[in-house]
């Protein structure tokens, strides 16, 4: 009988005990990897759209020098272009649309998803 109890105690020690080994790194490597959000819920032209305009088309889409007549400065231009689908159509590289950025990087499937959600909500001016 003592064998066993001073067994079941240092098993239970070890137990209680094994809790301690667990340090920062293994409780981080435990924890599920947080998945990428795109939050398009409060998508605005002003917040959202211009800010990717300006970073990945005004370049070439300017007032000066407007790429195939394209003004993307111009909140009416955008919204002329959203509305006729050429707007989403190039910068998803769909077919029968220049793919755009032109000779670029495609957008983030974010920035992307965020024109949609936009577009979808009728382009405002916001
Ligand atoms: C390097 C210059 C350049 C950049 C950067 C660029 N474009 Fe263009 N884009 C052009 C040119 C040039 C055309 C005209 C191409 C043609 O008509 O063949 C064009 C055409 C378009 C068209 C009309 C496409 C069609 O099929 O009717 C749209 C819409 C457009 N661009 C949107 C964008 C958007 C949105 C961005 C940024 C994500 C962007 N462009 C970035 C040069 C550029």
């Amino acid at each position: 009988m003592r064998p066993l109890l001073s067994t079941l105690w240092l098993l239970s020690l070890a137990w209680l005990s094994s809790c301690t080994y667990d340090n920062a790194e293994d409780l981080a490597a435990e924890e599920p990897t947080p998945t990428p959000t795109c939050d398009v819920r409060s998508v605005t032209y002003t917040a959202s759209i211009s800010p990717i305009l300006a970073q990945s088309c005004r370049g070439c889409h300017n007032a000066g020098a407007p790429a195939g007549g394209i003004n993307l400065v111009d909140y009416a231009q955008v919204k002329r272009y959203a509305d006729n689908g050429r707007l989403l159509g190039s910068i998803s590289h769909a077919a029968g649309y220049r793919a755009m950025p032109l000779n670029g990087a495609k957008l983030s499937d974010c920035d992307i998803a965020r024109f949609q959600a936009w577009i979808t909500a009728g382009a405002p001016n916001n």
